[in-house]
Formats: structure tokens, sequence, C-alpha cells
């Protein structure tokens, strides 16, 4: 199956892309650490996306159409995967629909306060990788799965949240509509904060039995 998942930043759109890359046995294609890989590496990419992410606004989408286009090239895409955090504009949709069949929007929908509460407390392992929140950390400030120390990404700041929140209204939202038009669009309210209830709910619209 090829999933989008659609939201605003914090849904938990990279934490349940995370269960189900494992469940279902296929990649998690996130465009936000493809781009933030490609900054730590210091590669030509990464200088082109940097400001832009520390800013809290889109990459420009011919940069982030070629290297979606040539990472679903390879060979581990060939029984699907999860888009997380692509396409964000209608530029991209329209581009994506030229190189990929999509069969199915998940739509992650939750309150402004839900998402500055995750953003706030968002925590993540810049040697493993994971994503955590401080509230299931017990007042620890290392990874769970690793020891290393755990730091907040530097547009996780509540003025850059503030302009990505603004970005999605205002050039992602539409894509709702442009995917309901196309009869693809499951709905998911997840303001809850229990993952596995959330993640229960991601299931169900994709028709996975639990
Ligand atoms: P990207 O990394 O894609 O950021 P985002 O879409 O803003 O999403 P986030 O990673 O912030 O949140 P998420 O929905 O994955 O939530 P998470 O699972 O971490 O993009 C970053 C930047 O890259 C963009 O701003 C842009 O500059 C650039 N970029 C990327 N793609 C681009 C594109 N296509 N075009 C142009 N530019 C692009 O969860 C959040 C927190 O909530 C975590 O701490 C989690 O533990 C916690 N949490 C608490 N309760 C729950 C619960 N019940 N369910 C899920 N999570 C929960």
């Amino acid at each position: 199956m090829n999933i989008i998942f659609l939201g605003p930043p914090g849904a938990g759109k990279g934490t349940h892309a995370q269960r189900l890359m494992q469940e279902l046995s296929i990649p998690q294609i996130s465009t936000g650490e493809i781009l933030r890989a490609a900054i730590r590496e210091g590669t030509p990419t990464g200088l082109k996306a940097k400001a832009c992410i520390e800013k809290g606004e889109l990459v420009p989408d011919a940069v982030v159409i070629d290297i979606v286009k040539e990472r679903l090239q390879q060979a581990d895409c060939a029984n699907g995967y999860i888009l997380d955090g692509f396409p964000r504009t209608v530029a991209q949709a329209e581009a994506l629909g030229t190189f990929a069949k999509i069969d199915a929007v998940v739509n992650f929908i939750l309150s402004d306060d839900a998402i500055i509460r995750r953003l706030s407390g968002r925590r993540v392992c810049p040697k493993c990788g994971n994503t955590t929140h401080i509230s299931a950390l017990n007042g620890s400030t290392v990874c769970p799965v690793c020891g290393e120390e755990l730091v907040q990404r530097k547009d996780d700041l509540p003025e850059t949240v503030e302009n990505r929140l603004k970005v999605y209204a205002e050039q992602t939202a539409p894509l709702i509509s442009y995917y309901q038009a196309r009869g693809l669009v499951r709905d998911i309210v997840c303001d809850g904060h229990i993952v596995d209830e959330n993640h229960a709910l991601v299931r169900q619209s994709l028709g996975l039995e639990d």
C-alpha cells in the first residue's frame, strides 16, 4: 500500500509512521528526516534546506520533489511506502501524481493547543534518531533506547512553531480537499495523548485489523 501521512507539525506522523513501517514491512519516507540528515552531512541540499527549516518555512518544491522521486525508485519501495511530510504543497502533489500511485491519505486532525504541547515537549536523540516526549521520561534527559543525551529540535522553539502552523494552514491544508476530490482521504482525530490509542485509529483508517 502506498500511503501519505498528512497533518500539521507535531501531529504524530513520524511516531505512527515508525510503528506502521515495522508492522507492514514497508519504508517510512520522511522528507524532514532526509533534509535534516543532509544538513548534518553538509551536502549541497542540506545547505539549501538549513535556513528554510530553521525559520519554519518550506524548502523549495523542486528540491524535495527530486529527493522523493529518486527515493521511490529504490527497491525497498516496491511493496509500498509511507510518505511522512510529503507532499506539502499542491505543486508537490501534482508532481507526485506523475511518478506514483497513492492508495490512501491519512489526515491527522488535532488542535493547535495539542500541537504546541507536543512540540514543546518533544526531544530527539542525535545518535539513534529516537523521538520521545518529556512526559514519558520521568525527569530523565537521556535517550531511553541508547542512553545518549536528548536534544530539542531547533524548529520546535515557540516562535518557529508559530510560523510552521501558519505555513501548514496556508500551503499544506489545501491538500486535504485536493485528495478528498480523489476519494483518498481517511480522517483521524488524534487529540488524545495515548499513542497506542491513536495508533489503533491509524490502523482502522487503513482497514488493518488490530
Ligand atoms: P518534518 O520533520 O516533516 O516536520 P513536521 O511535518 O512539521 O512534523 P514533525 O516532525 O514536527 O511532527 P510529526 O507529525 O512527525 O510528530 P511526531 O511524531 O514527532 O519537517 C521539518 C521541516 O522540513 C519543515 O518545516 C520544512 O522546512 C522541511 N520539509 C519537510 N518536508 C518538506 C516538504 N515536503 N516540502 C518542503 N519542505 C519540507 O510527534 C510529536 C511529539 O508528540 C513527539 O514528542 C511525540 O512523542 C509526541 N506525542 C505525544 N502524544 C502523542 C500521541 N498520542 N501520538 C503521537 N505523538 C504523540
